[in-house]
């Protein structure tokens, strides 16, 4: 059998669609959290590949069997874990169309439709953004599509870096730096790693509680200024819109301001809150990004985009095609030697590329702009009326400032010593806390630390989480507290007034 016979890809393909709707029909029967053990699935399979052909049966048979059990559901409407990726079936189906077609688009000759569609997606996104002009390809800019976050890092750290010692000279390579702060995803520092950068040469700006753990322009000018006088170059400043722990936002304005007094790059990661930004009433946590060099999020967090899918701008689309720029023989084509065209290949690491454009572009004409503002409008207020939900119950506080879709929160030390108790038993209380709500298999949401405080992220971006998702994982919560608060639980009576409480609310 051909292994594209068009008959056979229409039966097996009908049989995958039916078991992946199957799949979220019931998605509610398994449990978030996969409850394997390490190894279960190498007992499972064999050791061996099969040597004669197996049927499509057979084969699903064993996901349901042997697969399922060892994924952890993060489309379940309960998986409030990390930052979720939320799927949907536009982008879906045009995964499924960019796998069917199978194009290679490195470069605009080799699929032009792939090229021009990534342009025209880049440049709705941007006016969404309202990004400003300067980062449009008319602008001397543009954008493109990425796998991941780490590579728009490894990408733009790469241009700068090469910008830079072509001005201070090759030999400098060890005198660059590089600035983020303590909050900063720890992709950084591995791009920073793979780029050359000195680890001694990564500067973590310390951020406080009193601060709402934010980048300080003040501090990060002192950092600069010291290693200015020490003989070093400051290279590239990462700041962050939506930090990975508690989601707080860097002040863009103020960084660029400084950034700029010393020819500084800056990159704006925006990988999970940079999707809120298409609706106007987030739009101001991006205030300041005409100071930034290069701009990026991942559509795969909370635009409906299924994985990967990380959308990067960038000022200055020279920099990044002189670092990152490949040519052979086989690649010549007139397209390219016109200058009327963009070769993608030269704006990533790798000269392979997928068609991704295809999905964004059904995502975007599938929900439209008002669909996609509603859908992440309703995360936040998801997460708002949690918020309030969790402010009302005294056992319990908030340990850093919401401000998109993430609430972070512990048992509080009051509520456990009935005084401010030890931190590393409150930790460890809260550790366990979360280790009991997972267990249940009904929800699943992840911790983080910050100046030393445990706390329980509750993160608000699977597509089908609904207000009534929430609340349910909000009384599983309270009900795993009660429990091992023990003699401190409320009575009954006050519980049950807990849940009057829950259900007004959410009304
Ligand atoms: C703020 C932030 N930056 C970067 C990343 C890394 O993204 P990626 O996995 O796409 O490289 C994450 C991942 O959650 C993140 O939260």
């Amino acid at each position: 059998m051909n292994p594209l016979d068009h008959v056979e890809f229409r039966r097996q393909g009908h049989m995958i669609i039916d078991f992946l709707a199957d799949y979220y029909e019931n998605i509610n029967n398994y449990p978030v959290r996969s409850q394997v053990n390490p190894g279960y699935l190498l007992e499972r399979l064999p050791d061996h590949a099969p040597f004669i052909p197996e049927s499509i049966e057979s084969i699903l048979n064993d996901v349901e069997k042997d697969i399922i059990p060892g994924l952890t559901h993060w489309q379940s409407p309960n998986f409030f874990a990390y930052f979720a990726s939320s799927g949907s079936t536009a982008s879906f189906l045009g995964e499924m169309l960019m796998n069917g077609f199978n194009v290679v688009g490195f470069n605009w000759l080799a699929s032009p439709a792939a090229t021009e569609l990534e342009i025209v997606v880049m440049k709705w996104l941007s006016k969404l953004l309202q990004l400003p002009p300067a980062f449009s390809f008319s602008g001397g800019g543009g954008g493109v599509l990425l796998g991941t976050t780490c590579e728009a890092f490894i990408c733009t750290l790469i241009a700068a870096r090469d910008k830079m010692l072509d001005q201070i000279g090759r030999e400098n390579n060890e005198k660059l730096v590089v600035y983020c702060s303590d909050q900063t995803h720890v992709g950084l520092m591995k791009a920073a790693k793979i780029v050359g950068i000195k680890p001694e040469n990564v500067r973590q700006v310390m951020t406080t509680k009193s601060e709402n753990y934010k980048l300080s322009p003040q501090r990060l000018e002192e950092l600069i200024k010291r290693d200015v006088e020490a003989g070093l170059f400051p290279l590239y400043l990462c700041a962050t819109i939506g930090t990975t722990s508690t989601t707080t936002v860097d002040p863009l304005g103020p960084l660029c301001e400084v950034s700029s007094k010393y020819n500084i790059w800056v990159h704006v990661d925006a990988a999970y809150a940079g999707s809120a930004c298409i609706c106007p009433e987030f739009r101001h946590f991006l205030d300041g990004v005409e100071g930034a060099t290069s701009f990026s999020f991942n559509a795969h967090k909370w635009l409906l985009t299924n994985l990967a899918c990380c959308c990067l701008w960038v000022k200055d689309k020279s920099a990044l095609t002189k670092s990152l720029s490949t040519n052979s023989e086989y690649l010549k084509n007139k397209a390219t030697e016109s200058g009327e065209v963009v070769d993608f290949k030269d704006w990533q690491i790798t000269l392979t590329r997928r068609f991704q454009a295809l999905k964004l572009w059904m995502v975007l004409r599938s929900y439209g702009v008002t669909g996609l503002r509603q859908f992440l409008k309703n995360h936040v207020k998801m997460a708002k009326d949690l918020e309030r939900l969790v402010t009302m119950d005294s056992r319990f506080e908030i340990v850093a400032p919401r401000y998109f879709s993430v609430v972070c929160f512990r048992v509080s030390p009051y509520a456990i010593h009935q005084h401010h108790g030890n931190q590393h038993e409150v930790n460890e209380f809260n550790s366990k806390l979360l280790e009991a709500i997972n267990a249940t298999g009904h929800v699943y949401m992840t911790q983080s630390v910050v100046d030393g405080v445990y706390f329980i992220r509750f993160s608000i971006g699977a597509t089908l989480t609904e207000d009534r998702h929430v609340k349910m994982a909000w009384e599983l919560v309270q009900d795993q507290a009660t429990s091992m608060l023990g003699t401190l639980a409320p009575k009954k009576a006050s519980n049950g007034k807990h849940m009057k409480q829950i259900e007004d609310h959410f009304m």
